[in-house]
């Protein structure tokens, strides 16, 4: 779909060299899962904001299909960045190419070695610039904003500040599946803190079972559904991440306050 909404599609058959034609199959698809799923089942879609390709679609682009998008009634748009696979490295032979090997796959899934600033929020003003558009044609769908949010501070922020209406996380999530709960409960300094280095990406690129680092650190602790610790294929990686026990670090907690007030 990415590819029919890039500025790059210069198809003649009607789906492509405009952008009427370049939405249309993606409105196509929308309509036909809509009709099959019916009017309660939540259905959006994750857009680019952003190609970050010579010659590929820019936040303009991007902010005229969103508003078709949520004009068609889609229930949310999920805003992302590059990701592309005309810049991504040239596969061995044998192999797929992978979309983030690229400078717009480094965009999509920044690292703290970025180039032009730090990956902290940084497709942010993008999903402000597509939320004002939607806005300003009448429709109130809610806008998701990613791209290393990490923290409760940034995603607070970015709320309060209208870059988005939802906070989405991929590697946070990954490095702590939990994290929403500790913020939910005020214990931020609970949560296994993503370093954005990219080794889960590395895995994804070698198709092999995605984990992340910082879960071997516990590479002994149990596993919450079964009395063997899973582990990847290979052997050397936990497969999950260690459980969080919610009440069992409550009560840790409120031991060593009790004993540092006494
Ligand atoms: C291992 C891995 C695989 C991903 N695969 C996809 C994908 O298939 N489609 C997609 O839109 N984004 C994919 N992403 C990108 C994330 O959805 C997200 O946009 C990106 O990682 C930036 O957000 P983050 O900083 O919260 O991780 C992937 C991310 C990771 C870490
Ligand atoms: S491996 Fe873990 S810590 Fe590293 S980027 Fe991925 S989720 Fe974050």
């Amino acid at each position: 779909m990415a590819s029919f909404l890039s500025r790059k599609n210069e198809r003649a058959d009607g789906y492509g060299g405009s952008p009427e034609a370049r939405v249309r199959l993606p409105l196509e698809v929308f309509r036909a899962v809509r009709e099959r799923v019916g009017p309660d089942y939540c259905v959006g879609c994750r857009m680019l904001g952003d190609e970050v390709i010579e010659g590929g679609s820019r936040v303009e682009d991007a902010s005229f299909y969103a508003t078709r998008f949520a004009e068609a009634g889609m229930d949310f748009l999920s805003i992302s960045k590059g990701g592309k696979f005309d810049d991504a490295k040239q596969p061995h032979v044998g192999e797929a190419a992978y979309p983030y090997t690229g400078p717009s796959g480094h965009e999509c899934m920044p690292t703290v070695r970025i180039g032009g600033g730090t990956p902290f929020g940084r497709n942010l003003p993008l999903s402000r610039a597509i939320r004002q558009s939607v806005r300003l044609a009448g429709f109130g769908t809610p806008i998701v904003g990613a791209g290393g949010i990490g923290t409760f501070e940034l995603a607070e922020h970015a709320l309060a500040n209208g870059d988005c209406d939802y906070v989405g996380a991929a590697r946070q999530s990954l490095a702590d599946p939990d994290w929403w709960r500790k913020l939910e409960l005020g214990r931020g300094d609970e949560v296994r803190r993503c370093i954005f280095t990219n080794y889960c990406e590395g895995l994804d690129q070698k198709h092999r079972q995605v984990t992340c680092q910082l879960w071997d650190r516990d590479l002994a602790a149990p596993d919450p559904h079964s009395d063997a610790i899973a582990m990847s294929h290979d052997g050397k990686r936990r497969l999950v991440p260690a459980p969080w026990d919610e009440v069992r670090y409550r009560v840790r907690f409120f031991a060593w306050r009790a004993k540092s007030c006494a």
